[in-house]
């Protein structure tokens, strides 16, 4: 089965982003094979959108969350915080927060403090361009699996899943062909293999329109995708839901 996961960023409003949820559900009525779903709305939206979900299989993700469990950290928001409105999933490393200076340490450890907390985690790496031109991208991107995976050991039934997105294509309308895709996904799953984690989940992100998801979701090292742009109108949501239940 394959997995979407829709990163609303900071597009919408809570009204906008319960509407979208409830779209999802209804779009999803009489779907035969509905692939893993994973909604990430803005916080003041998380909670709402947990409820209008219910007890669907559709997850509902956090879009980060602070290092440690509790302090004096203003405007950030906790693991705790997160599960009590409804996420049971988050994601973290995402290029965005780390060019606002998160580090693959910072990263590394709010994984620790995720998983030891039950939540599932979806972490984001990706080389910027200049790396995919002097040919070091996968070198860069092990370096950061190696930092952020180290000593992490997740209990029965946890989720991990790692997005590959390169920085250049992330919201440009750019992307890397299938086989560069295929090729660090591949080289990603057996370094998750040597860092025991073989179950974890590869997706890709980075400009997935409705247009190029059934290239992605159809080759079998591609577990699904995450999805920004494309992922907060309905139709090119649901357009995208359809071509990973169809390829699952
Ligand atoms: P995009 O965003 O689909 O708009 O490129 C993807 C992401 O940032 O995760």
């Amino acid at each position: 089965m394959k997995t979407v996961v829709a990163n609303w960023k900071m597009q919408l409003g809570v009204r906008e982003s319960v509407a979208l949820a409830r779209g999802v559900l209804r779009g999803l009525r009489g779907m035969q094979d509905v692939p893993n779903i994973v909604l990430a709305p803005t916080f003041p939206a998380l909670a709402d959108v947990a409820k209008v979900l219910g007890r669907s299989r559709i997850q509902v993700a956090g879009q980060d969350m602070h290092a440690e469990e509790v302090g004096a950290h203003t405007g950030s928001v906790s693991v705790r915080v997160l599960k009590e409105v409804g996420a049971r999933a988050v994601i973290l490393g995402h290029s965005e927060r780390r060019q606002q200076g998160e580090t693959d340490e910072q990263v590394h450890r709010k994984v620790l403090l995720a998983m030891q907390q039950g939540l599932d985690v979806i972490v984001a790496v990706g080389e910027p361009v200049g790396v995919r031109t002097a040919g070091e991208a996968s070198g860069y991107v092990h370096e950061q699996l190696q930092t952020i995976f180290a000593r992490v050991e997740p209990r029965k039934r946890q989720r991990i899943a790692v997005a590959y997105e390169p920085l250049w294509a992330i919201g440009s309308g750019k992307t890397p062909s299938i086989h560069d895709v295929a090729e660090m996904h591949a080289e990603i799953k057996s370094q998750l293999t040597s860092l025991d984690i073989p179950e974890a989940l590869v997706l890709y992100g980075g400009s997935v329109t409705p247009e190029n998801a059934f290239e992605f979701l159809h080759h079998p090292s591609i577990d699904g995708v995450l999805v920004g742009g494309a992922s907060v109108r309905i139709h090119s949501l649901m357009e995208i839901i359809h071509i990973a239940s169809e390829v699952s």
